[in-house]
């Protein structure tokens, strides 16, 4: 016989009776099953499988038994916890499937929902425009000049041989830039960049130069306080009056298509000598409808050409500002409108309609970046 069992506790060891653990069993089965979610689930794993829970403190009296039990009790326990652990495994796959599912269902999305749809961006066509006739110049071996919107008085008037008492330095036409003596205006042409590309580069020069000018114009159908104008200019040994119409024939074939001819009126500008307007033959009626009022163009209002810009034979006077040889270079220079262009080339009638912003009316011209 061995000794008697001193640490024996009939008492506490009551818990190892099979009935006890078969209580705590079912207790821990109807609560594993009651789980409604993962959440209940897990609260339940910790009152019936966790270390304080009525299983695993009876489990710990396994060792308080006399030998010749403990291996039958421990099986026993063992068993028990078993059953429990099962019970929660499964427990856990099914609640994880409903899960699961449900998440499926409501986080699912329906593709064929109609959607807030957000227009492409796109640029502007005065600027795809602006670009399209810079490209005609570059494949001619022009480069790009720039020139600052607030510029310096000198160079949009002076330098351009515009005297002080001419009537486009007044209030009226300009913006000044803080006071009316600042000397700085917001250019009000393209021109300047004329100078500037003149005493920055060398010789021969072939630049042009696209951009925005401002005039203190009231915004109507045919006027914009800030539009945009191409300008060009060529400096070379030998250039005549004959290179400037044919460039700007060039140009108008590029722009509105092959065989339409440019016409250059005699007109006056400061900085060019000879000046001359540039009227564009009528590309829709190239010059039928005049004169039969049964035909009438209303790209041209019946008079065959459309005025597109001015042009002329650099003056020297403007070449001297720049400190070139009048002996030796001459040059050509132009400026056009690049609003008059969009609306020629795709019957715009209104300017109002360039400035904005409607996405509508940009919409027409595609979504050329
Ligand atoms: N800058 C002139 C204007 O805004 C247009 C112009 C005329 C430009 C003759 C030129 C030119 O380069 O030679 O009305």
């Amino acid at each position: 016989m061995s000794a008697p069992n001193k640490a024996f506790d009939p008492v506490s060891v009551s818990s190892l009776e099979p009935a006890a653990v078969d209580g705590m069993v079912e207790a821990a089965l109807v609560a594993i099953s009651a789980a409604g979610d993962l959440e209940a689930l897990k609260a339940a794993r910790l009152a019936h499988a966790g270390d304080r829970s009525p299983l695993a403190l009876a489990n710990r009296e396994i060792g308080a038994l006399p030998p010749a039990a403990k291996a039958e009790v421990g099986k026993r326990m063992g068993q028990a916890r078993a059953r429990v652990r099962d019970a929660l495994d499964a427990r856990t796959a099914e609640l994880e499937a409903e899960r699961d599912a449900r998440v499926l269902v409501e986080e699912a999305v329906d593709v064929t929902l109609p959607v807030g749809r957000r227009a492409m961006g796109a640029r502007h066509p005065l600027t795809t425009l602006m670009e399209r006739m810079s490209d005609v110049f570059i494949a001619m071996g022009y480069e790009v000049a720039e020139g600052p919107e607030a510029e310096a008085e000198w160079f949009n008037f002076d330098a351009l041989n515009v005297p002080p008492d001419h009537p486009a330095r007044t209030m009226q036409d300009t913006f000044f830039v803080g006071t009316e003596d600042s000397g700085v205006v917001l250019r009000t042409q393209t021109s300047p960049i004329q100078l500037r590309a003149m005493l920055e580069r060398d010789l021969p020069i072939y630049v042009v130069a696209p951009g925005r000018v401002f005039r203190t114009d009231e915004l109507d159908a045919t006027h914009t306080p800030v539009f945009h104008q191409i300008e060009g200019l060529a400096i070379d040994e030998g250039i005549t009056m004959a290179d400037l119409k044919g460039t700007l024939e060039h140009l108008a074939t590029a722009m509105f298509g092959e065989g339409v001819r440019v016409r250059l009126r005699p007109s006056y500008f400061p900085f060019t000598e000879p000046s001359a307007e540039m009227d564009l033959e009528c590309f829709v009626c190239r010059g039928t409808s005049v004169g039969d009022p049964a035909n009438p163009c209303r790209t041209c209002s019946s008079e065959g050409w459309i005025e597109w810009g001015g042009c002329g034979m650099v003056n020297p006077r403007v070449l001297r500002a720049a400190g070139i040889d009048t002996a030796r270079y001459s040059g050509f220079a132009f400026g056009m409108g690049v609003e008059r262009t969009l609306m020629f080339r795709h019957g715009v009638t209104d300017m109002r309609d360039m400035v904005e912003g409607d996405a509508r009316f940009t919409a027409a011209f595609g979504i050329e970046v």
